[in-house]
């Protein structure tokens, strides 16, 4: 019997729930969001799994950022500091806008800490986007979020990279004025597109479902309404996936943690992440490897790619990256190009040694070619 391949496409682990769920709105024939069932369930779920008052389900999570910095009142004269590493739509949503976009440089984290958010800040500054990237939490964001709400600065979590992440303590989500969450193909949560918005503040949210597009939504005085919709349909497939999350983390932590205990022997990484102690905040998707030279993490990439295991390098004109944008920071504290991170994909646990053993050999392999 040939044994099971490597799942990383973690949505499909569900597929069977899915399918029923979406059965039922395709039989009921009007996938829309008047009169929807797995909408409302979704956001109820989302919200008290956050600890947030409320969600609102939407297209994208780039819809959820254009929201919310619409939400916020933010245009023209103002600034927003994003994070040199998160998503193009990041800075395209407060560009759109009328704001200036002022990027703050990441350290070894992939993200800034108050030390470079800090010096950007003036009196123009009306939010900052902080993002937690790969399946980790943003270290620092309780110092962050309370260093801008005694500033009066509204504070954008951006989550579209961390479901079941938990960042000092609480779930990501719970720390920014406005958190997002995306449900995009290579999310944690799958549906092909999607994201969703959460807040506390009642007006604020009646604001955003006015704006996303809830016709039913009353907003005091006329205001232009879009589009932003999530259908009823990725509501339905979002649901069975988020029943599943934790145990999937749980699952996902086990390989990473053989998986950073493999690779942390090899002595030409210089750093292995998480480290083990971190591994509970983490939703267990990814392990990340720090190397000495962007030539050496390309061709890691390349030798997993080769290898049939997923693996993300950040090389020039990527759309995560501030290099691919029209703002970059003034400098940078660090070279991304020297890191790459591994996908971890669900296997069943008699697998797991096999794929950790095989992550740290094809990595001595490829480093020990680059040595030579
Ligand atoms: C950090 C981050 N923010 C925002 C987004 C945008 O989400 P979406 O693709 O759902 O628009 C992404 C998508 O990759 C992301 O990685």
């Amino acid at each position: 019997m040939t044994s099971p391949a490597p799942i990383y496409q973690y949505s499909a682990l569900t597929a069977a729930d899915q399918a029923s769920l979406a059965a039922s709105v395709i039989r009921v024939g009007t996938a829309t969001p008047v009169g929807a069932r797995y909408l409302p369930q979704l956001e109820r779920t989302v919200a008290a799994r956050i600890g947030r008052a409320a969600a609102v389900a939407v297209a994208s999570g780039s819809s959820a950022l254009e929201l919310a910095i619409r939400g916020l009142n933010i245009g023209p004269g103002q600034e927003v500091i994003i994070p040199e590493v998160g998503w193009v739509s990041i800075g395209t949503a407060v560009a759109n806008s009328g704001a200036a976009v002022r990027v703050a440089p990441v350290v070894a984290t992939l993200t800034p800490g108050w030390e470079q958010i800090e010096p950007l800040i003036n009196s123009a500054t009306a939010a900052v986007v902080l993002a937690h990237l790969r399946g980790r939490p943003a270290p620092g964001i309780s110092r962050i979020s309370a260093e801008l709400a005694v500033r009066g600065i509204p504070l954008i979590e951006d989550c579209a990279q961390a479901w079941e992440v938990f960042a000092d303590g609480r779930p990501a989500g719970s720390w920014g004025t406005v958190a997002v969450f995306s449900t995009q193909a290579y999310k944690m949560i799958a549906t092909g597109e999607g994201g969703l918005l959460l807040a506390d503040d009642p007006e604020f949210l009646s604001m955003i479902r006015a704006l996303a597009g809830d016709t039913r939504q009353p907003f005091p005085g006329a205001v232009w309404r879009g589009n932003h919709r999530m259908t009823e349909l990725s509501a339905a497939l979002a649901q069975p996936q988020l029943d599943h999350l934790s145990v999937l983390a749980e699952t996902l932590r086990c390989l990473q943690r053989r998986t950073v205990a493999a690779l942390a022997g090899l002595d030409r990484l210089s750093a292995v992440v998480p480290e083990q102690q971190d591994i509970p905040a983490t939703n267990g998707s990814i392990v990340g490897l720090w190397l000495s030279a962007p030539e050496q993490a390309r061709r890691l990439a390349d030798a997993y790619h080769h290898a049939g295991m997923r693996s993300w390098w950040p090389g020039p004109g990527d759309l995560h990256t501030a290099d691919a944008w029209p703002s970059q920071p003034d400098r940078h504290l660090t070279d991304v190009r020297c890191y790459l991170d591994l996908q971890i994909p669900w296997l069943p646990e008699e697998r797991h040694p096999s794929f950790a053993t095989a992550a740290a050999v094809v990595a001595a392999d490829a480093l020990g070619r680059c040595a030579r």
